[in-house]
């Protein structure tokens, strides 16, 4: 049985002040709770929160890295400098990344790779645009980006990574995905995964769902079997929210 998964991911909110006072918050409100819990702050305020939640069951994640390694390379932030301060997993491929700044599936598997090579997990972003599901290729669109993001990466290295179901449509804009909309790409997630791996890696891999997931619809989602934890934007950012979402992967 795979425990659930629950992560934050505050894209470009908060300032330092309010930055750990959230840490500080979830640290004691997640306190006992038994499901693998993580937050992804933006870049400049990793290290502070890292010193809030260090020791804590909550893990430290950052939301992109650079797609290549430390050098001359202005601007970027290399995996061996997340993991050189605390950062344990990266959010990559997130629908952000792939239509703000323009990333494809080949520099996404790039970064995965250099991740993994730096010791980080990663949760990859796949997901659909609403033209794409008008049309019916929500699970072609989510195979390919799953065969082009996990290009070359093996069955060992694969325990390393979960993956985030996340329909663009959904995103930020109070739209959610039905339980059944969402446990039917996760099934076929799955399937994708028996196919280019194995059944047990299939049977391993946790498969989050996000997109405006909230302290009202996580306990409905949350049940589904193929539904294995949450990848969450705006409810991650108020304690109470992101506790009760917590407390139902708990269960
Ligand atoms: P929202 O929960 O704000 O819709 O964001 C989801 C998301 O993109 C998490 O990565």
């Amino acid at each position: 049985m795979r425990s659930k998964y629950v992560a934050g991911n505050w894209k470009m909110n908060m300032d330092k002040a309010s930055a750990i006072e959230l840490a500080k918050g979830l640290v004691e409100s997640v306190k006992g709770l038994n499901a693998k819990y993580m937050i992804a702050p933006p870049f400049v305020y990793l290290d502070a929160v890292y010193q809030v939640i260090k020791g804590s069951n909550i893990i430290l994640g950052a939301q992109d890295m650079a797609a290549t390694k430390n050098g001359a390379h202005t601007g970027a932030v290399s995996g061996e400098m997340l993991k050189d301060i605390g950062v344990e997993t990266v959010i990559l491929g997130h629908s952000e990344r792939r239509y703000e700044f323009y990333e494809n599936d080949a520099l996404i598997n790039k970064k995965i790779h250099l991740a993994l090579e730096s010791g980080l997990d990663v949760v990859l972003c796949i997901g659909e645009l609403s033209s794409h599901r008008i049309v019916g290729v929500t699970e072609r669109i989510c195979e390919l980006q799953i065969r082009e993001g996990l290009k070359d990466v093996s069955e060992e290295q694969l325990s390393h990574i979960s993956i985030a179901y996340e329909p663009v449509w959904a995103i930020g804009t109070g739209k959610t995905a039905t339980p059944e909309e969402a446990q039917a790409v996760h099934a076929s997630v799955r399937s994708v995964i028996t196919r280019l791996y194995s059944p047990k890696a299939a049977e391993e891999i946790k498969i989050l769902y996000g997109g405006s997931m909230n302290d009202a619809n996580a306990e409905e989602l949350l049940a589904q079997p193929d539904i294995d934890g949450g990848l969450i934007g705006g409810a991650s950012l108020k304690v109470d929210k992101f506790t009760t979402i917590c407390k139902f992967a708990s269960k």
